[in-house]
């Protein structure tokens, strides 16, 4: 069965990624796990643990990254939600064939070193959906 074992994680766009980072360790004592930026995709992520779910906080590096341009249109606020899958080939297939509009055909390595691959928001009710190989 291909169906996702989990919420991987709850994607977040913020404008400061250092004041948001500090928000959440205040307010949710949240521990920072892993953070990377990504010139190709324009953005800074910070991967926190809150209990046993993860929030990923992303950044825009330029005003013209597909972040940047979210935060611009939107202002800040939830951007994704990820589900936990064990094997990325399998779910993608199982996406197709559900008539789900892919983003990547293929799965690309995340920022923080795990397959991932999204799913088109209009194929989700306007929620741009992420896979993530756990
Ligand atoms: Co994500």
């Amino acid at each position: 069965m291909s169906a996702p074992d989990r919420i991987h994680h709850i994607g977040v766009a913020v404008v400061d990624l250092d004041e948001s980072i500090r928000l959440y360790r205040n307010a949710l004592g949240a521990e920072l796990v892993h953070r990377a930026a990504s010139e190709t995709e324009g953005l800074e992520a910070a991967l926190l643990r809150v209990g046993d779910g993860e929030i990923e906080l992303m950044s825009a590096l330029r005003e013209d990254s597909p972040v940047g341009k979210f935060v611009a249109k939107r202002g800040p606020g939830l951007h994704h939600v990820a589900y936990g899958v064990t094997d990325i080939e399998v779910a993608l297939a199982a996406a197709r064939e559900a008539g789900l509009e892919l983003i990547d055909a293929e799965p690309r390595i995340g920022l923080h070193g795990r397959r991932v691959a999204f799913v088109h928001p209009t194929s989700m009710g306007g929620v741009l959906t992420e896979f993530v190989e756990t």
